[in-house]
């Protein structure tokens, strides 16, 4: 029987060809294919600017490094994340404080955000929301309050490249116009692959200048930057801290090629969500994602109750059925409750969503025979407790 795992890539021969035309060529790492996928990126976004990154991680890094998130400092954040999105605010020397989840979205709430901000007696130099599952949350209140407190808005979109909200002027536009800078992640489950990998979009050229800084050691070779007179044609200056996060031409030769499929996977995943969400209609304890024009249904979490959650998990993978828990929430990871305090209840919504979800399989190249596999293994599951 095929085994179905919640999430996996999708390689075709083109991908292959693609990436095996680089490794003939001269350039395996700061060559000419990363331009090419960063203008690609930007491109299809609709953004000024794309900067690639080793990871979605490594971008998150960077991002909040170029928003000066810096020691002493608050950013805020939801706890019903991968753990990698509130990491990057110790990383800085920053704290990062967790707003709950609103129980409709399962991202974080306006209102909790709002009372945090009110609240801290630190800056709160950054606002981190993250478009859970693909869920591309309304992102104007929190804008209002960057604005309103002075912070940085970044989004954390590594669940959401390809999806849409409505502009000013009531139109879609992709994910990752909305925030001072937007962080996608290429990771294999994701909606695009590079291996690893990550970008940062943003419209501000400042942004996208300490970007490119952070991702290369903080080395520059460009004459406008220097800060001293250039001693010769190797000439190049080390102006801040950074890292090597660079990611190379060969996955960079990869995210190009899957790049051109993204609409043809978003759609995929559009049609299989619609699929579970039709096959589960009138199915007694089985409450389904939220949805919107323009998810981009990276994840399909739904939820049941919280005493037949392990039991259902065992069940789907006796029978081949690989599930996943996303998250448990950040504040009630061990690291956290040590160093912050942190205790259960602490995050209601987080928490009680926690216990009751299971993210089904969704990936684009499954079938729908195996979306059908799946509903009627849980509907098994139902008749027999
Ligand atoms: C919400 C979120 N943020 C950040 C990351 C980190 O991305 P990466 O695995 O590419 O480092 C992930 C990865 O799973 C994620 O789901």
């Amino acid at each position: 029987m095929k085994s179905l795992s919640y999430g996996r890539q999708w390689i075709d021969e083109d991908d292959i060809a693609e990436v095996v035309n680089v490794l003939k060529g001269d350039w395996l790492s700061q060559g000419p294919t990363v331009k090419r996928f960063e203008a690609a990126l930007a491109e299809y976004i609709g953004a000024r600017e794309a900067v690639v990154f080793s990871s979605g991680t490594a971008a998150l890094h960077g991002a909040v490094a170029a928003a000066g998130l810096r020691e002493g400092d608050i950013m805020l954040t939801t706890p019903m994340t991968f753990a990698a999105t509130a990491n990057t605010a110790l990383y800085m020397g920053a704290e990062p404080v967790f707003a709950d989840i609103s129980g409709d979205t399962l991202c974080m709430s306006p209102i909790e955000a709002k009372i945090k901000l009110s609240e801290s007696s630190r800056k709160i130099r950054v606002i981190l929301p993250v478009s859970f599952a693909g869920y591309p949350f309304d992102i104007g209140p929190f804008r209002a309050m960057a604005d309103e407190f002075g912070a940085v808005l970044i989004e954390d979109a590594c669940h959401s490249l390809g999806g849409e909200r409505a502009g000013r002027d009531g139109r879609p536009r992709k994910v990752g116009r909305d925030a001072d800078m937007t962080v996608f992640s290429f990771h294999p489950v994701k909606h695009i692959t590079t291996g690893e990998g990550g970008a940062v979009v943003t419209d501000g050229a400042e942004y996208a200048r300490r970007l490119r800084l952070f991702r290369n050691h903080g080395i520059t070779r460009s004459a406008g930057e220097f800060e001293e007179e250039a001693e010769g044609p190797w000439h190049n200056e080390m102006l801040a801290l950074g890292f090597n996060y660079r990611l190379s031409d060969i996955q960079c030769a990869l995210g190009l090629s899957q790049l051109k499929r993204l609409d043809m996977f978003i759609g995929k995943r559009r049609e299989l969500a619609e699929t579970y969400s039709s096959m589960f209609a009138g199915v007694e304890g089985v409450c389904l994602p939220p949805s919107l024009e323009g998810h981009a249904r990276h994840l399909f979490p739904i939820r049941v109750g919280a005493e037949i959650r392990a039991a259902l998990f065992a069940h789907l993978a006796e029978n081949g059925i690989r599930s996943q828990v996303h998250y448990i929430p950040v504040p009630m990871h061990p690291y956290y409750k040590r160093r912050f305090g942190y205790k259960k209840g602490d995050f209601p919504e987080a928490e009680r969503y926690y216990e009751r979800t299971l993210s089904l399989p969704l990936y684009p190249s499954m079938e729908f025979a195996d979306v059908e596999r799946v509903v009627g293994c849980i509907k098994n599951f139902f008749r027999k407790n």
